[in-house]
């Protein structure tokens, strides 16, 4: 059970619906039985507690009795990348196996995973395999919460969207959603499906294009602070996601950006402008160690502090996180790496890169004796610790904001020799 399937049933219960989650991983479904959850995320445990004692909220292993609990099945089992980029769906043919047999009486299905476009077509055609004589139908609900801020983001959602072809499903999806006030869109089943990826590729090009900015800023000695502050104050561009960094990261975006390029070229319509969101996403981490190795001239045998190694703040989460990125290519090149993370240490000790770093137990103790500090995520924490003290106990004072969190010009008062994103030269 995911991030989406946990928060969703518990947001879905906090309306005063009686949910029940199922997911085929006993061990899973024991610890949240306990009230115990296996990730961080602000806000949830609680809601799930208060939820489960309320009676609206329970968890179970059986699909036949998740099945017959509800009018309104939802799918959210993830959809992991091939090789290739494409997206693996075979979790989600399972489950429509699966859920065949055991739909008695209208159904309506729905697909919350991220999935290619025409992926609903599929899992009607597999549940009528299954179970010709089922009365159902397949709807598509993208779901559009981040990590980090998820219960709101699924309480007070900008907007709701779901695809449907048929009537009487749509009626039951409005009666769901019906507590949630938000903008509600009701498409078509394919025009639900695109409408995830179009979102999360034109955030990730949002990314990439302030980043494409970045290097022009450092290149012209401009800010790219201010630029980003002057073109989002145009309302038809706005200021959100366009902030400068060391690239996007996480399990959603970089997974669904080249999803969307497979798909788009099996459609024979081939959408290469996506193809350069990847590069300009690379070459900002490889600009930055390139500058770090500029200042240090050779990584090897340098103690390097890194703050931050989770893909983004307010989070446990290290899938495809660029600082994680950043500290293996350090330890490559033979950097004694010492991290801090407020949340994500204890997952990062497990990774095969775990025991190549040192973990300390604080951001000052990880700039100890330090040659060269990076901020890699922007943890608000970061901008508050004593900088004098911390830059008087480094070995020489080189300093690198990998997602411009703090002030230029503060960290010069305070002896750094301050690097930042598309900051210029003196900025
Ligand atoms: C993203 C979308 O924002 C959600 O709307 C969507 O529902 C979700 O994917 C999903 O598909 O499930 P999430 O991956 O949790 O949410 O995180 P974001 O806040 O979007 O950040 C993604 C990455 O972009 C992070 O690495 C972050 O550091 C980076 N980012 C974000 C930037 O580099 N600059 C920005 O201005 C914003």
């Amino acid at each position: 059970m995911n991030l989406e399937t946990v928060t969703t049933g518990a947001c879905f219960a906090e309306v005063g619906h009686d949910v029940m989650c199922v997911d085929n991983d006993a061990k899973k479904i024991e610890t949240l039985r306990r009230g115990e959850i296996p990730i961080y995320e602000p806000g949830l445990a609680d809601l799930v507690a208060q939820n489960v004692a309320a009676g609206r909220l329970s968890f179970t292993t059986s699909t036949a009795e998740g099945v017959d609990h509800g009018d309104v099945v939802f799918i959210a089992v993830p959809t992991p990348p091939n090789p290739d980029g494409s997206v693996d769906l075979k979790f989600i043919e399972k489950v429509a196996r699966e859920i065949a047999p055991c739909l008695k009486g209208y159904k309506v299905v729905v697909d919350k995973s991220t999935v290619p476009v025409k992926t609903g077509e599929k899992v009607a055609e597999t549940i009528l395999r299954y179970a010709p004589e089922a009365e159902f139908d397949v709807v598509s609900n993208p779901e559009f919460l981040r990590e980090g801020s998820a219960v709101a983001d699924l309480m007070k959602p900008d907007r709701i969207v779901f695809g449907s072809n048929s009537d009487r499903a749509s009626a039951l999806m409005k009666k769901v959603y019906e507590p949630f006030v938000a903008p509600l869109l009701v498409t078509d089943i394919n025009s639900a499906e695109l409408i995830k990826h179009a979102a999360n590729s034109f955030l990730a090009l949002k990314i990439s294009y302030i980043n494409a900015i970045s290097e022009i800023c450092e290149a012209s000695d401009a800010d790219v602070e201010l630029v980003a502050e002057g073109i989002g104050m145009d309302a038809r561009i706005g200021r959100s996601f366009l902030n400068a960094g060391l690239g996007y990261g996480g399990s959603c975006f970089p997974k669904d950006i080249a999803a969307f390029i497979a798909i788009s070229e099996q459609l024979g319509t081939p959408f290469d402008l996506l193809k350069e969101v990847q590069k300009i996403n690379r070459r900002q981490l490889d600009r930055f160690v390139e500058r770090v190795r500029k200042a240090l001239w050779v990584l090897g045998e340098k103690r390097i502090a890194v703050w931050g190694l989770t893909f983004k703040p307010n989070t446990d989460d290290l899938r495809c996180s660029v600082a994680l990125d950043l500290v293996e290519r350090l330890v490559a090149e033979g950097a004694e790496v010492v991290a801090y993370d407020p949340k994500g240490m204890e997952r990062a000790a497990d990774l095969p890169v775990g025991p190549k770093i040192r973990l300390a137990a604080s951001p000052e103790e990880a700039a100890l004796g330090a040659e060269a500090l990076i901020v890699a995520t922007e943890w608000p924490e970061f901008a508050r610790v004593d900088f004098r003290r911390v830059r008087e106990s480094m070995l020489s004072p080189l300093l690198f904001d990998g997602r411009n969190l703090l002030d230029p010009a503060t960290m010069r008062k305070h002896g750094f020799e301050y690097h930042g994103i598309g900051r210029g030269r003196e900025r």
